[in-house]
């Protein structure tokens, strides 16, 4: 279902200098179409153009912008099934999941365009002492300017739509860099986008490779550098950006702790899910399990009974649950770190073996604290289970880790849950559930190494608008 190639889109227009960039079937290891790539004269001619497309974007009146966006929901609902089978062979996406990201996708849109024509200010009082009686002060959100995107290739729809559909509503223009294994969803999102009225230089849509892509960082023109993707890449992109703000949605080892009193049953089913879909290439994908004693053995049994179940094989299949990893060099890096920790004393419940990109769902208990697949983001289908007896001692062990993007606690104990609340170093606690929930109009983003800021359409708006106040002297 995809075309034979794509272009690239510069300043609203479709452009196709080259064919440069293959982008592979990620099951068949086939290619599967080829890209457009942008060299470091085609970003340099796209930033020139947002920033002269500042003016008119911020003028754009706000019915306007919230038009474009719903154009584009409206086109991705006629596009669903197109979208999502793109994803389907870009990113080795399972169908059932990649239909769930193209419904995201669209959540992502239409929450935009709901905000689009909400973004307000405030009135502050001023005579706050006598010598400012006689003064109003009032705030509004100006946009910042051009911004600077750089999406992922797990989510490749919807974690380019979190910068770009804010980006719309908030009146910036913006320069997109879509991750080179995965540029068709950001591409289609283009191709959507030029239908539309959007001031010319509103938009750009470049793949390129990540060492011609300097300029997305560097560039002064740009005021905001908003990236998602692995916490090495961003925190060097922070060093290098400049006086601009910049925005990180990182990874993270993110912990679930199910607690006693846990119905086991729906505990187990929902952590399948968090570690596992898309084969647990999700940023809050469940990584470390805390079982508590009570519940351990039967947890345990049945997590590795149910996760030995999981139908794994090729992404177009309605039945398969666990397609392959983005890479052979990604699956062989984790593959790594499970042989490693199981030569170091884990127990491998079920799972461990690989064939290129394809890594088993994989179980481990007794995993030795200092390990990788304990401390660094494994973003693969391996999940690690622990036992705990006391509650406060299971949250400092969630903490216990350089990241800290969300957490998931099964509990029904309402002082447990204001205490996680209070203690846990993440960005967001999910009880009732695993880390891996997201709507997507919540705030969302982590702490420590996982990242800075916040995304979840409000929240980019805040990042990519400025308050500007105006003071008001009553000389009478
Ligand atoms: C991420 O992997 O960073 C995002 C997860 C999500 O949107 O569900």
């Amino acid at each position: 279902m995809l075309q034979a190639s794509y272009p690239y889109y510069l300043a609203n227009e479709a452009e196709a200098p080259n064919q440069d960039l293959a982008v592979y079937d990620k099951y068949s290891g086939e290619v599967a179409t080829r890209v457009a790539l942008a060299d470091a004269d085609a970003i340099d001619r796209a930033i020139a153009a947002a920033d002269a497309a500042a003016e008119p974007m911020r003028k754009l009146p706000a019915h306007k912008r919230q038009s474009i966006l719903n154009h584009c929901v409206t086109r991705f609902q006629e596009r669903f099934e197109e979208l999502a089978q793109a994803l389907c062979i870009e990113a080795g996406k399972p169908i059932k999941d990649a239909r769930g990201e193209v419904t995201r996708l669209i959540d992502t849109f239409r929450i935009a365009a709901e905000e689009a024509v909400r973004i307000g200010g405030e009135v502050i009082p001023m005579d706050i002492s006598p010598r400012a009686e006689g003064y109003t002060g009032m705030w509004k959100r100006v946009p910042i300017g051009p911004c600077s995107f750089i999406s992922p290739f797990n989510f490749p729809l919807n974690l380019a739509a979190h910068k770009v559909a804010p980006a719309i509503a908030a009146g910036c223009p913006f320069v997109l860099k879509p991750a080179s294994l995965t540029p068709i969803g950001a591409l289609i999102i283009g191709e959507v986008l030029a239908e539309t009225d959007l001031p010319k230089g509103a938009f750009s849509i470049l793949p390129c490779r990540r060492d011609g892509a300097d300029l997305f960082t560097t560039d002064e023109r740009l005021k905001l550098l908003s990236f998602t993707g692995s916490p090495e890449v961003g925190w060097d992109l922070k060093a290098r950006a400049g006086k601009k703000p910049v925005v990180l949605e990182l990874g993270g080892n993110a912990a679930c702790i199910v607690d006693e009193g846990s119905d086991i049953d729906d505990a187990v089913a929902r952590i399948v899910f968090g570690a596992y879909y898309q084969s647990g290439q999700s940023c809050i994908s469940v990584q470390r399990i805390m079982v508590h004693e009570s519940l351990y053995d039967a947890v345990r049994d049945k997590l590795t009974a149910a996760v030995k179940n999981l139908k794994s094989g090729d992404p177009k299949d309605e039945e398969t649950f666990i397609g392959p990893m983005i890479s052979e060099k990604e699956a062989s890096r984790l593959h790594g770190w499970v042989e490693d920790a199981v030569a170091k004393g884990a127990n491998l419940l079920c799972g461990g073996q690989r064939n290129g990109a394809m890594l088993q769902a994989t179980l481990l208990e007794n995993v030795p604290a200092d390990t990788d697949v304990n401390c660094q983001e494994a973003f693969g289908p391996v999940a690690i289970l622990s036992r705990f007896s006391d509650f406060n001692a299971a949250l400092k062990e969630v903490n216990n880790s350089d990241f800290g993007l969300q957490a998931g606690i099964f509990t029904r104990d309402i002082y447990k849950i204001q205490k996680a609340w209070d203690e846990l170093e993440v960005g967001g606690v999910v009880i009732g559930d695993v880390p891996s929930w997201r709507v997507d109009h919540m705030p969302y983003g982590g702490v420590k190494d996982s990242g800075l800021g916040r995304e979840g359409v409000r929240y980019a708006i805040e990042d990519m608008t400025e308050l500007r106040l105006l003071v008001i002297r009553d000389p009478n």
